[in-house]
C-alpha cells in the first residue's frame, strides 16, 4: 500500500490550498455571506466549531469590554512609554502585552482552573479562600487596585447581566459571586474582577453550551485558552495608545525624581523596609 511521508507540521485548524482559505473547514466566503462576526472566527479558529449565537455574542462582548482601560493601568503604560521612545507598533505594542499576566489581565485561565476545582469539588466560599490563604496563593480573579465593594466594575455586571439573560446555567458564575461575597466580608478590595468573571462565565459557556465534552473543558482549562481573550482585546487599546502617542508627537518619557523615593533599602525579617 501507499506509505504516507512524515510531515514535519500538523495543522487542524485551518487550510489555505483550496481555491478559497478555510477557517475549521468553513469557506471565507460563507463567513461573509453569513455575516459572521470575530466571536464566530474565534469559534472556528480557536474552539475548532460554529458555536451559538449567544456564545459569539459574548465572546465579542469580553473583546469590547477588555480593549482598553485607560492609560494608566500596566499595558498601556508600557506601550506609551515604548511608543515616546520612538520605537515602531509592533514593539510599543508587545511592550504592552508583555505585562499581561497573573496580577494584569492574565489572571483569567487561573481563575477558571481554581474556580472549576473549588465548585466540583463542592468546597465553600470559606474553605476554598482559606485554603488558598494557607497555600499562599492570590485568589485569581479577585482584586482590583481601584475597585471597590462600594464602586464595582461595570464591565463585571455587564458580563453579569448578559449571562443571566442568555446562559441556561451560570453555576460557576454564581460560585465567584459568593466567593467574592466572602472576601469582601474581609477587605473592601476584594472585588470579582473582570479576569474571575470571564474566567468563571466561561466554564458556564463551556459547560452549559452542551458543545464541549467533560473532556475538552478539561483540556482548554488546562491548556489555557482564556487569557487569549484578554490578549486579543487589549491589543487593540495598545494599538490605540500607540497611533495616540505618535499623533501627538509625545518627546521621551522620563518618569520624573520627585516620584521616585531615594532612600538606602533594609531587609527587615524577610521584608523590604524603608
Ligand atoms: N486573594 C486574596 N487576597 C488578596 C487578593 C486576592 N486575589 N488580592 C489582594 N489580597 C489581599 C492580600 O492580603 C494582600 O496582602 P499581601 O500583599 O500580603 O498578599 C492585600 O490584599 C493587599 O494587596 P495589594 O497588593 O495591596 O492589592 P493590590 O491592590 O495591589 O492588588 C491585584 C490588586 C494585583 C489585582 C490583586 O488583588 C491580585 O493579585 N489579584 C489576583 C490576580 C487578579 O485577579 N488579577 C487581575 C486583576 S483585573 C485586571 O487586571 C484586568
Ligand atoms: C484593566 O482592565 O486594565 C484593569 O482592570 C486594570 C486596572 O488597573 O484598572
Amino acid at each position: 500500500g501507499k506509505v504516507r511521508a512524515p510531515t514535519h507540521i500538523i495543522s487542524t485548524i485551518s487550510d489555505d490550498r483550496g481555491e478559497e482559505p478555510c477557517y475549521a473547514g468553513v469557506p471565507m466566503s460563507s463567513i461573509v455571506e453569513q455575516g459572521y462576526g470575530v466571536g464566530d472566527v474565534i469559534s472556528l479558529l480557536w474552539f475548532k466549531r460554529s458555536l451559538p449565537r449567544y456564545c459569539t455574542h459574548f465572546i465579542e462582548i469580553c473583546i469590547m469590554l477588555c480593549a482598553d482601560h485607560g492609560p494608566c493601568v500596566s499595558g498601556a503604560h508600557n506601550t506609551i512609554v515604548t511608543a515616546r521612545a520612538g520605537k515602531d507598533l509592533v514593539s510599543s505594542l508587545v511592550s504592552g502585552l508583555l505585562t499581561i499576566g497573573p496580577r494584569f489581565g492574565g489572571a483569567i485561565d487561573d481563575a477558571a482552573r481554581y474556580f472549576k476545582d473549588a465548585y466540583d469539588r463542592g468546597l465553600t466560599p470559606y474553605e476554598f479562600v482559606e485554603s488558598m490563604k494557607k497555600k499562599g496563593i492570590r485568589v485569581p480573579g479577585i482584586g482590583h487596585r481601584i475597585k471597590r465593594g462600594d464602586n464595582r466594575d461595570k464591565r463585571v455586571e455587564l458580563l453579569q447581566q448578559f449571562a443571566h439573560t442568555h446562559f441556561p446555567s451560570v453555576k460557576y458564575m454564581e460560585y465567584a459571586v459568593q466567593v467574592e461575597t466572602y472576601t469582601l466580608s474581609k477587605a473592601n478590595n476584594l472585588v470579582l474582577n473582570v479576569d474571575g468573571a470571564i474566567g468563571s462565565l466561561f466554564l458556564d459557556l463551556l459547560a452549559g453550551s452542551g458543545m464541549f465534552s467533560k473532556q475538552e473543558i478539561d483540556e482548554i482549562v488546562g491548556i489555557g485558552y482564556l487569557n487569549g481573550l484578554f490578549v486579543l482585546a487589549r491589543s487593540i487599546g495598545l494599538i490605540g495608545h500607540t497611533f495616540d502617542q505618535k499623533r501627538l508627537k509625545q518627546p521621551l518619557y522620563r518618569h520624573p525624581w520627585e516620584d521616585v523615593l531615594y532612600t538606602k533599602l533594609v531587609f527587615c525579617r524577610g521584608k523590604l523596609q524603608v
